[in-house]
């Protein structure tokens, strides 16, 4: 290629990153463990816009969680960048918010002092720090439970203190790695609902992990499919669809089942 193509090209993928609120760029992560190699992506690209609700979706061991890991700046890529609002995310920063399957809360501590944690770090001072952290647990509808301890919740509970957690510090996305995945099937329902029922009230962009193409369907702006490892990206998928969304609509059951026969394709051994 002539340097002037060159130029063209880069100039292109360059201009689709300035416009994007978080981008993707060209990500390739390779692991070295001993004498082998994991190539975990390879030359990924995805833009996400502002505000919305974006799930990766693919077979176990795709690397998701280290597109997430990525994005959250704890690990560093082999090629390639991932950069918010024009800005490249090299390091943690208070700019990524993220909620935990295990949860992560300090368990001693009260649900309060919990969701002012990050802020106490970031020298928030008191006061504001009391307001913005009550705003968000009364969000999460734990207004009642605001001094008690995180042992005496139950897992929904936990995660959302979790999710208050995150939306507390006004990050530009809050990355979810599989947040219900310890849920039992029932709080895994209530906990969609209720994450919708918060995200109304925010404009907040989240990036979405789920193993549950049914979770996928119910939450998601738009679904990116992801092939086995290294992950590039089978299918986009927006869902136009209001919510909250009937799971018994012909039109929902048809989208999922799509997917999942997209996903088993990718699950097939080979030879
Ligand atoms: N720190 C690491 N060192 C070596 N290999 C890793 C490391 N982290 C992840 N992997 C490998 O990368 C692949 C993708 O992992 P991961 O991103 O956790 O997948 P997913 O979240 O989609 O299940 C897996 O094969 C995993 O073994
Ligand atoms: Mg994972």
């Amino acid at each position: 290629m002539s340097e002037e193509e060159n130029e063209h090209t880069w100039k292109e993928s360059s201009v689709s990153c300035q416009n994007a609120h978080i981008c993707i760029n060209n990500l390739t992560k390779v692991f070295k463990r001993d004498n082998t190699e994991t190539v975990v992506l390879n030359n990924f690209s995805l833009d996400i816009k502002k505000g919305e609700l974006i799930t990766l979706v693919g077979p176990s061991g795709s690397g998701k969680t280290t597109i997430l890991r990525l994005i959250a700046g704890l690990i560093e890529p082999t090629s390639g960048e991932v950069s918010i609002n024009g800005k490249p995310c090299t390091a943690p920063g208070a700019d990524r918010g993220m909620v935990f399957q295990d949860f992560a809360l300090f368990p001693w501590r009260s649900v309060r002092k919990n969701v002012e944690f990050g802020l106490e770090v970031a020298g928030v001072p008191k006061e504001e720090r009391r307001e913005r952290a009550e705003k968000y647990i009364t969000l999460a509808g734990l207004e009642n439970f605001i001094d008690a301890r995180i042992h005496e919740l139950s897992g929904g509970m936990k995660q959302r203190v979790g999710i208050a957690r995150a939306l507390v510090g006004h990050p530009d996305v809050i990355l979810m790695d599989e947040p219900f995945g310890s849920l039992d099937a029932q709080t895994r329902n209530i906990m969609q609902v209720q994450l919708l029922k918060i995200l109304e009230k925010t404009d907040q962009t989240i990036i979405f992990v789920t193993h549950s193409v049914d979770e996928a369907v119910f939450l998601s702006d738009r679904i990116v499919v992801l092939t086995k490892r290294p992950a590039s990206i089978k299918e986009i998928i927006e869902i136009p669809w209001p919510r909250p969304r009937d799971r018994a609509d012909p039109e929902f059951s048809a989208l999922r089942k799509m997917i999942l026969s997209e996903l088993e394709k990718e699950n097939v051994m080979e030879n």
